[in-house]
């Protein structure tokens, strides 16, 4: 079934997301929350933006996983049950569950319909293998199914732990502890910090498909909150923050102007900007530092032949 004629697509309202939205757009400086991406558009643009040239990072940790599987599968026990957390699709997840046979699949995401099409294919790639999906903000506690045992492993790629700002990478990096028990393991993927010059065209590539990513949210405030934003009117900005050690995408407003949403007018400067994501990068001792500070210890850290990208096995 094409996502985009999904009858159960999950709306800007549905979500509560109107009052997040507006408390944004009122504040100085202007701020939309991410999980506003994830529409059916939006998670089709995400699946585009992860075969673009310059988007280093999918092919990096993907290289990384098809080369540490068999490493993972002595490093962790068999028969754990595997949660992943951000599971737009299962690719690489697989790799995963290829090598360590899990008894138990958990994809966690926030795109219900992603997830939804996640399931159908598993049960004709995996048929023996358990699938329970659960549609969750990862940034909130979750409920664990009862027997799902102690032998847990997290997955968390793609370097989702960069889109949040360091305070909640900790509460992140906290409660995934708590999530998995004292026996569990983690596996994360985190991008590396590196020269702008190649971190740059990563979220401004030349098919603008990353400026039409980040655009989507205005659009889809347009269809679901009865929002009148022109996007013409507005552009696609990255920058580099070098201080934070982080990527940062805008959206810069062109012209003076006044725009409605949901019922509310909210005004722009000409250059002013939304600022709708961060992504942060780390040095391998910065990330373990952080990881520490959460109560988990590196057990190991591969990275890809050209230094891009990392991955950590976390316990
Ligand atoms: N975590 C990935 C990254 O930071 C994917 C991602 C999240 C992303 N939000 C994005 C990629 C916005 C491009 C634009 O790269």
């Amino acid at each position: 079934m094409d996502r985009a004629q999904r009858a159960h697509e999950v709306s800007v309202s549905d979500m509560g997301l109107i009052g997040e939205v507006l408390a944004g757009l009122t504040a100085t400086p202007k701020t939309l929350p991410p999980k506003l991406f994830y529409d059916a558009e939006g998670c089709a643009l995400f699946g585009a933006i992860t075969e673009l040239p310059e988007y280093y990072l999918t092919r990096a940790e993907t290289a990384i996983l098809r080369t540490i599987a068999p490493d993972l599968a002595t490093l962790l026990p068999a028969q754990a049950a595997l949660v992943e957390y951000g599971a737009s699709d299962e690719a690489k997840g697989a790799i995963l569950i290829g090598a360590l046979a899990p008894r138990l699949y958990m994809p966690i995401d926030i795109a219900d319909g992603a997830l939804a099409d996640l399931q159908a294919r598993m049960a004709h790639s995996h048929p023996t293998l358990p699938v329970q999906p659960l549609v969750a903000d990862f940034m909130q506690p979750l409920v664990m199914p009862s027997g799902i045992g102690d032998r847990r492993v997290g997955f968390f790629p793609g370097s989702t732990i960069g889109n949040l700002d360091p305070e909640a990478a900790l509460a992140f990096l906290r409660r995934a502890r708590a999530d998995l028990g004292a026996a569990g393991a983690l596996v994360i993927g985190v991008d590396l910090e590196k020269s702008p010059a190649r971190l740059i065209p990563a979220y401004d590539d030349a098919a603008c498909v990353t400026a039409r990513f980040n655009l989507n949210m205005l659009a889809r405030l347009n269809r679901e909150a009865g929002a009148d934003f022109v996007l013409e009117r507005f552009a696609h900005q990255v920058i580099w923050n070098a201080a934070q050690h982080r990527i940062e995408m805008h959206l810069r407003s062109e012209v003076a102007q006044v725009v409605m949403v949901a019922g509310q007018a909210i005004h722009f400067a000409a250059g002013e900007t939304i600022h709708t994501e961060n992504s942060h990068k780390y040095a391998v001792p910065r990330f373990q530092v952080l990881a520490s500070r959460a109560g988990w210890h590196t057990d190991q850290v591969w990275t890809d032949a050209d230094g891009l990208f990392a991955v950590y096995l976390l316990r």
